[in-house]
């Protein structure tokens, strides 16, 4: 809700309330943001009369003789005026780079559309503030949406060119918020292949921190989510603030801490190389920058960023709507695979109870290696000569959907599309281009192109019945044309491109990929449902990267799968027990050889399918709370409806002297009574080594012949934990948990979870 006192405009969602005011030299200023408060015009918030201080210059002696912009908590800033951080704006004319905007007008009304950008569905009301520097011809508008019940504020900002001469944008930040500072700790995610979501905690200091992506796609080394948490704010309590941008290409957070004790937030794209240029009567929008406060600590800001983007940015066909498992071969065959191969894996997937069958990397042009093909979306006939049609009516007739990956913004120097259109590929024309991964850029720019690949796309998915497909970017840029838009252009082709295709096909699933997480932002998924979180499997490195992205990202758009016990990328092995416990946290699926599973591993497969159905919702759209971060030893997640609940555990190094550990949680219903258990696991015997045979009564040789066969069969089950418990016991007091097993004095609620071992634990109220 947006009410206007005044000169005053109270931005309202449920929990919160965002206090802009233009102050007496005509500047919108933020004098409040954080728990919700009445529409009553609290003088008392707003900032005193102040003093000239030292040096600072003051802005306007007639209007006010001791205001400075330097000292204000503005909510857009430019250079010249006496403010000394860096701005927010960045402008350049023939008649100079001093810009001076005075608030005109603001108007209240329905939230509109974003031209060009994708704009989060379903705010009902958007503030826009018009302001003006006459003597430059220049006009910008601050715009501010509201999506009330999830606690989250949208904004973007209009530059209108009404000069004569032209305007240079040398940076545009989508929104500028200056906080009190509450000795916050910065929270944000660095990243590269195989490690995308590295969370990183660090004290604000008075030293300017930036940090962004001008790789060309917004994720790869840096994701434009953060959030700043104040000092004593924790899991559940404590002031926090989430920040966001709407936008998957090069981006720019700064966060400068000033000797006032002032916080200015800035978020938007990267002005390196970006300099867009508007001559009269021309107008540039910036992509939406998203905020959000809770006074919940962490797990607040996931609640409040969760619901907006599963209930306002995700594709609305696809809003709260269960994702299927799935099935990928990537891992199980790379790129050497035959229409035999893949017609006996979609067979398995359908016996094991897999709902969507993925060919990924391979099908099309002649692609056997990395090195070709990208742009010929033509079935590579000698390897599928039932094409793809074929195997997705197999597929269909056993049940099952179908789904295809694609790279549409690459293109192979060996294909018939860069054979017959060179200069499709991105270059500047003058030097030799640079590969990564053995292909070039498709230039997304060019509307032609564009046209190409929506028509590719179009037929194999009209032709083939395909359900789903994965759409994979595999390399950053190079080699940039001379345009000082480029980078920005491209993505708004891409949007254009996601745009058509979406509306071709509205209930196409579509995956978001970057040879993993390096572009999982929220303009690709206003396109895609879900995005695959890394290509590393390995399910302990996974778990970190969930955890952090979970903070801002919902379950719903992380797609997880169960790959083969030793990781392909760490060599590390783990069960497929504890691979599903992490994995079941989001979207799930499986993507290893599932023709060699022995019994013990096809059954363990085929229960945890039907225990993730059972409890899919929970998964995918259950309230996420971290119970305990990995620091404490082990990483503990609940997701809960406020009446049933999961807990997933990852254990971290396994300690020689465990202690007791208690389990507490935090949304159920105190009033009910539960039953609780641990999902069944079976352990690999030959895990215990030698020590075995103290409770063998024939000698087993560690790693034998005879060990291994049983082990293929039988497996040692977990600790027994099930029983009933009060809900506010277990809100309370919590559970104790079987202590861990300590090389000594075992019994049968010891729990043997080794190095990073997991378990899934199960409340549901009792039935009467
Ligand atoms: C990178 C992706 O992240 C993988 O899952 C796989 O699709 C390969 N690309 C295929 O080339």
């Amino acid at each position: 809700m947006i009410t206007r006192i005044e000169n005053a405009f109270f931005l309202s969602t449920s929990s919160t309330t965002l206090l802009l005011r233009i102050n007496e030299v005509g500047k919108p200023v933020t004098e409040y943001f954080g728990p919700r408060i009445e529409a009553v015009l609290p003088e008392a918030a707003f900032a005193k009369k102040e003093v000239t201080m030292g040096r600072t210059v003051v802005y306007d002696k007639d209007r006010s003789d001791t205001i400075s912009l330097n000292d204000i908590p503005s909510d857009v800033s430019t250079l010249g005026k006496g403010d000394h951080h860096s701005p927010s704006l960045l402008l350049r004319s023939p008649k100079g780079v001093v810009f001076d905007f005075d608030f005109v007008s603001a108007s209240i009304g329905e939230a509109k559309e974003m031209e060009g950008y994708p704009t989060p569905r379903g705010a009902k009301e958007e503030l826009t503030l018009l302001l003006e520097d006459q003597a430059m011809g220049v006009q910008v508008e601050l715009h501010y949406l509201v999506y009330e019940e999830t606690n989250v504020i949208g904004r973007y900002v209009k530059i209108i060119n009404l000069d004569e001469g032209k305007l240079t944008i040398e940076k545009a930040m989508s929104s500028q918020l200056v906080l009190e500072n509450k000795q916050f700790e910065l929270i944000s995610n660095y990243g590269n292949w195989a490690g995308e979501f590295q969370a990183e905690r660090q004290p604000l200091s008075h030293t300017r921190i930036e940090f962004g992506s001008d790789t060309g796609s917004a994720g790869d080394y840096h994701n434009p989510f953060f959030y700043l948490m104040a000092k004593g704010a924790s899991l559940n309590h404590g002031d926090a603030y989430g920040f966001n941008l709407i936008y998957s290409g090069n981006h720019l957070q700064q966060i400068e801490t000033d000797s006032y004790g002032k916080v200015r937030v800035l978020q938007g794209i990267s002005p390196l190389n970006f300099r867009p240029t508007l001559a009269k009567g021309a107008s540039f929008i910036t992509p939406m920058a998203v905020l959000t406060y809770s006074n919940e600590g962490s797990n607040g800001i996931a609640h409040n960023f969760h619901s907006f983007i599963d209930g306002h940015v995700i594709p609305e066909h696809f809003s709260f709507v269960d994702r299927p498992v799935a099935y990928n071969n990537w891992e199980a065959t790379y790129f050497k695979f035959s229409e035999h191969k893949i017609r006996s894996l979609i067979k398995k997937a359908a016996e094991l109870g897999i709902e969507l069958f993925v060919l990924d990397d391979g099908w099309f042009g002649h692609r056997d290696t990395e090195h070709s093909s990208l742009g010929d979306w033509k079935i590579y006939k000698k390897k599928l000569r039932h094409g793809i049609k074929g195997l997705a009516d197999y597929a269909h007739k056993l049940g099952m959907k179908f789904g295809l990956w694609f790279e549409p913004e690459m293109i192979s120097e060996d294909s018939d599309l860069f054979a017959a259109h060179p200069e499709y590929a991105v270059s500047d024309g003058i030097h030799k281009p640079s590969e990564g991964r053995f292909q070039r850029v498709i230039d997304m720019t060019n509307p032609e192109v564009r046209d190409y690949l929506f028509h590719a796309l179009k037929g194999i998915i009209s032709e083939a019945g395909i359900d789903y497909i994965k759409w994979d970017y595999n390399r950053i840029f190079s080699d940039l044309p001379a345009s000082g838009t480029f980078c920005h252009d491209f993505i708004l082709g891409l949007y254009d491109l996601l745009k058509r295709l979406r509306a071709e096909f509205p209930n196409l699933l579509m995956e978001n990929c970057a040879s993993g997480g390096g572009r999982n932002d929220l303009g690709m998924f206003s396109f895609f449902a879900q995005g695959w979180v890394s290509d590393d499997t390995d399910s302990f490195e996974r778990a970190k990267m969930q955890a952090a992205m979970a903070v801002g990202y919902p379950q719903s758009v992380l797609s997880n799968h169960v790959s083969a016990k030793t990781s392909h990328q760490m060599l590390r092995k783990t069960s497929f027990g504890t691979k599903f416990d992490v994995a079941a946290i989001g979207v799930l699926g499986y993507e290893l050889d599932i023709k060699e599973l022995d019994p013990i591993d096809e059954r363990e497969i085929k229960a945890q399918i039907a225990y993730y159905k059972e409890h899919r919702h929970l998964f995918q759209f259950g309230r996420y709370d971290v119970l305990q971060p990995l620091e404490d030893g082990a990483l503990i997640i609940e997701v809960s409806d406020g009446k049933e609940a999961e807990v997933s555990y990852m254990n971290y190094l396994q300690t020689p002297h465990p202690g007791i550990e208690t389990l507490r949680l935090v949304n159920l219903n105190p009033e009910l009574t539960y039953d609780y258990a641990v999902r069944h696991e079976e352990i690999d015997f030959r895990r215990f080594g030698s020590i075995i045979n103290q409770v063998t009564p024939i000698h087993l040789k560690e790693e034998g012949k005879l060990v291994n066969f049983i082990s293929r069969r039988f497996g040692y089950g977990i600790e027994k934990f099930e029983g009933q418990a009060h809900g506010s016991l277990l809100l309370g007091g919590g559970l104790k948990l079987g202590r861990q097993w300590a090389g000594t004095g075992m019994n049968d609620q010891t729990r043997i979870l080794l190095d990073f071992g997991g378990r899934l634990y199960r409340f549901k109220p009792k039935e009467n």
